[in-house]
C-alpha cells in the first residue's frame, strides 16, 4: 500500500510512524505536517526525527500553520513542549520540502491517480486546503483513513469533539462532505478501546530495538497524562490504531453513515453529528445530519489484544 501521511507528531503519531514502519506492505511516499498537538513546522521535524530513527526516506512537507477560521491552539499539555514528550532530541539531519503539505497532496495524487491512500492523523486543515485546490482530490485517492472525532463517546479536548476536529471544525466539516467514495473514520468510538495496559507498556520498556527504546521515553510522558486522567497506568493509542486499521481492516467493525461536524454550537463546536435514529431512510421526518452526503465508514468494535500485539511487534522490530 501506498502511503500519503498527513500527521502533528505528537507522542501517538510517532508511535504511528513506528509502525508503518515496520510493516513490509506499507510504504509511505511523503508526508505532510499540520498544526495541531505543536506548530506544523515542529511537528515537520518531529517526523523526520522519527522516520529517521526508523530509516525511512520521504519528502516531508510543512501544512498549515493554524486553522482555517479560529486562531491555532496546540496540545503540549498532552505531548510536552517538544511534541515528542520532551525526547526530541537533536535537529533531524533532513530537511522539509519547499512545497506546502496540501500542494503536495495534491500535485501526488494528480501523478498517480487511484493509487494513493491517504492516511490523516491531525487537524484535516491540509486535506481540506488540498480539497479547494482540486475539487476532484476525491476521486484522485484511492481510499482515505481519518483519526478524529468522537461519533457516539464523549469527546476528549472538549465533552464533545476529539482534538483532532476540535483544533479544526471547518476543516473536518468541508473534508466529511467532499464526497470521498471510501473514507474511514477512526474516531475515540474505537481508539478509547485502544488502551495500553500497565502489562502491555512493561513488556514494551523491556524491548531493546532503537525504536523501542525511544518509544519507551515517549511513552512514559504520554502514559503519565492518561494515567493521572484515569487514574491506572495506561495510555490510549489513537494514531497507531488508524494505522492498523488502514492496514488491517479487519480488526475492527464498522458501520456507514453520512457525518457533519457542529460549526456554530456555543458549547459542542468541532462535534461530529449524524442522524442515529433507527428509522428508515426514507421515513426520516426532519432534515438529517450530513443528509446527501457520501457515507463514511465509521469504525466501532476493535480486537484490542490482537491490535497490541501487532503494535508490539512493530516496536519490536529492528
Ligand atoms: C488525536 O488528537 C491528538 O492529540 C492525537 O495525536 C490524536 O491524533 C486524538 O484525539
Ligand atoms: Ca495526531
Amino acid at each position: 500500500m501506498r502511503i500519503i501521511l498527513d500527521t502533528d507528531p505528537g507522542v501517538d503519531d510517532a508511535l504511528a510512524i513506528m509502525y508503518l514502519a515496520a510493516q513490509e506492505d506499507a510504504e509511505i511516499v511523503a508526508v505532510g505536517s499540520v498544526h495541531g498537538n505543536v506548530s506544523a513546522p515542529l511537528a515537520a521535524r518531529n517526523a523526520l526525527r522519527v522516520m529517521e530513527l526508523c530509516g525511512l526516506t520521504a519528502p516531508v512537507a510543512v501544512g498549515a500553520a493554524r486553522p482555517l477560521a479560529q486562531p491555532l491552539q496546540t496540545a503540549e499539555f498532552v505531548h510536552g513542549v517538544d511534541g515528542l514528550g520532551g525526547h526530541a532530541g537533536p535537529e533531524p539531519s533532513g530537511t522539509v520540502v519547499s512545497e506546502s503539505a496540501a500542494e503536495q497532496l495534491v500535485r501526488l495524487a494528480r501523478a498517480h491517480p487511484g493509487e494513493l491512500t491517504l492516511l490523516a492523523l491531525g487537524p484535516l486543515t491540509n486535506i481540506a486546503l488540498a480539497v479547494l485546490l482540486e475539487p476532484d482530490l476525491p476521486k484522485l485517492l484511492r481510499s482515505v483513513v481519518v483519526m478524529g472525532g468522537a461519533v457516539t463517546v464523549p469527546g476528549n479536548i472538549t465533552p464533545y469533539a476529539d482534538a483532532n476536529f476540535f483544533h479544526d471544525p471547518e476543516a473536518a466539516d468541508l473534508v466529511l462532505g467532499a464526497g470521498f467514495p471510501d473514507m474511514t473514520l477512526v474516531g475515540l468510538d474505537a481508539t478509547e478501546q485502544a488502551r495500553a495496559g500497565g502489562e502491555w507498556l512493561t513488556a514494551v520498556g523491556a524491548l531493546d530495538s532503537p525504536r523501542a527504546v525511544f518509544a519507551n521515553r515517549l511513552l512514559d510522558h504520554y502514559a503519565g497524562f492518561y494515567s493521572q486522567m484515569f487514574g491506572t497506568h495506561t495510555c490510549t493509542l489513537h494514531d497507531p490504531l488508524a494505522a492498523a486499521l488502514l492496514l488491517e481492516p479487519k480488526l475492527a467493525t464498522y458501520r456507514e453513515m453520512p457525518l457533519a461536524i457542529e460549526l456554530s454550537g456555543t458549547h459542542t463546536r468541532g462535534q461530529v453529528v449524524s442522524d442515529q435514529r433507527l428509522i428508515a431512510s426514507d421515513a426520516y421526518i426532519a432534515t438529517t445530519a450530513g443528509a446527501g452526503r457520501v457515507p463514511v465508514k465509521v469504525a466501532e468494535t476493535v480486537d484490542v489484544p490482537r491490535f497490541l500485539e501487532h503494535m508490539f511487534e512493530a516496536l519490536k522490530a529492528h
